[in-house]
């Protein structure tokens, strides 16, 4: 792949920026509702919980966690992501139900244990440091807190085995991962579901 075409992915899906990021949140927020809304499923947010999420580019899981649970919290590097989902959940933002701000997934700016569930979906592949990404989930959430990490599996750079060594070094447990299956072409989901130890 030439420079000039990686520059664009990562400025249209990777680390959306100005025209090419809105673009790319528009076809994300297309293209990946189907696993967004499937993931927090999988986490099934109590109505008397809070829910990071990490990455959430345009939103459409953030907004699915909001209305489930007592407040989805969004952290996400981009500006341009952050105001198409501030825009897509205005009506749950103005009834405290989401909240979005600036973050990584290595520096959330959340509270120790002040979260029940994590979800990450397609953004593992860019946290910079994952280590330091794991250990920082681990830290917010709340003992037993669960934590979801969806990606598109050949967008994974390690191999499964390592993404499961990497969240236990972190504390997790019950650390477990599965291939999930969308219908028509859509590539298999690696799905990896961990618990922070009481
Ligand atoms: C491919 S988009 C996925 C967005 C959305 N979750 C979805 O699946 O449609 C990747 C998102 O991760 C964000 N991101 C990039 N680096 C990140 C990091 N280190 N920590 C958290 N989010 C990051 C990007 O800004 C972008 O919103």
């Amino acid at each position: 792949m030439t420079n000039a075409l990686m520059k664009v992915l990562d400025q249209t899906f990777a680390h959306p920026s100005g025209r090419l990021g809105e673009l790319g949140g528009k076809l994300m927020a297309r293209m990946n509702a189907p696993v967004e809304e499937q993931v927090v499923s999988l986490a099934k947010p109590a109505a008397n919980e809070t829910v990071l999420v990490i990455g959430p580019g345009p939103g459409v899981g953030l907004r699915a966690a909001g209305t489930r649970a007592a407040l989805a919290i969004g952290v996400d590097p981009s500006e341009t992501m952050l105001t198409e989902a501030r825009h897509r959940c205005a009506d749950l933002i103005a009834d405290g139900r989401v909240q979005l701000r600036h973050g990584t997934a290595a520096a959330t700016g959340q509270d120790t244990a002040s979260v029940d569930v994590v979800i990450s979906v397609n953004n593992v592949r860019f946290w910079e440091d994952r280590r330091a990404a794991f250990a920082e989930l681990a830290r917010v959430l709340r003992p037993n807190g669960r934590l979801v990490v969806s990606i598109t599996r050949w967008m994974l750079p390690i191999t499964d085995h390592e993404l499961v060594q990497e969240a236990l070094a972190a504390g997790f447990s019950d650390v477990n991962v599965a291939l999930q299956r969308f219908p028509g072409p859509a590539p298999a989901v690696l799905q990896l579901t961990a618990r922070v130890s009481p």
